[in-house]
């Protein structure tokens, strides 16, 4: 079969849909980072955002898929808001996390950012989160 240039040029134009299709998510290289079992030699965070149940922290799930959306919907995205400038970026990159384990190298955090690329704008939405109550 010839590669058909017009075609992965399409893909790319219909954006994430397609190009998740097409490609392999670039979540798959941070999860493999992820999944591994904490540890002080570990860049992992099984044991603790990651497991069967939640552990310590705040729970991001158990399988790839689980995990993929639970950072990106936890709190109504927090974590990820802003792309390589997130929460989730910046704990990463200064190794607040991982508690207690490894923290990532340049490679792995490039890999971080090619995922928080294709799933988070750069440009902060969240202003403020409000917690008031309709009770009060
Ligand atoms: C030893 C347990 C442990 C490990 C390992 C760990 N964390 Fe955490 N993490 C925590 C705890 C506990 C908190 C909550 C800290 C707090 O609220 O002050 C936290 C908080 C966070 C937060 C901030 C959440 C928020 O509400 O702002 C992020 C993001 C995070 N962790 C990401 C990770 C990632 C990604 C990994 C793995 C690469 C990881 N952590 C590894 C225990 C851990």
């Amino acid at each position: 079969m010839t590669r058909n240039v017009a075609g992965v040029a399409i893909s790319f134009a219909l954006g994430f849909g397609a190009t998740a299709f097409a490609q392999e998510n670039p979540f798959d290289a941070v999860f493999a980072i992820m999944t591994q079992d904490r540890g002080r030699d570990s860049p992992g965070c099984r044991g603790c955002h990651i497991g069967e149940q939640p552990a310590f922290g705040p729970y991001f799930g158990n399988t790839q898929d689980e995990v993929e959306n639970g950072i990106i919907t936890y709190d109504g995205g927090r974590l990820i808001d802003g792309g390589r400038d997130s929460i989730l970026a910046n704990y990463l990159r200064e190794g607040v996390m991982p508690l207690g384990g490894t923290q990532w190298t340049d490679c792995q955090l490039e890999l971080l950012f090619l995922w928080l690329d294709a799933i988070a704008s750069p440009y902060p939405i969240i202003e403020a989160v409000s917690y008031s109550s309709p009770m009060r």
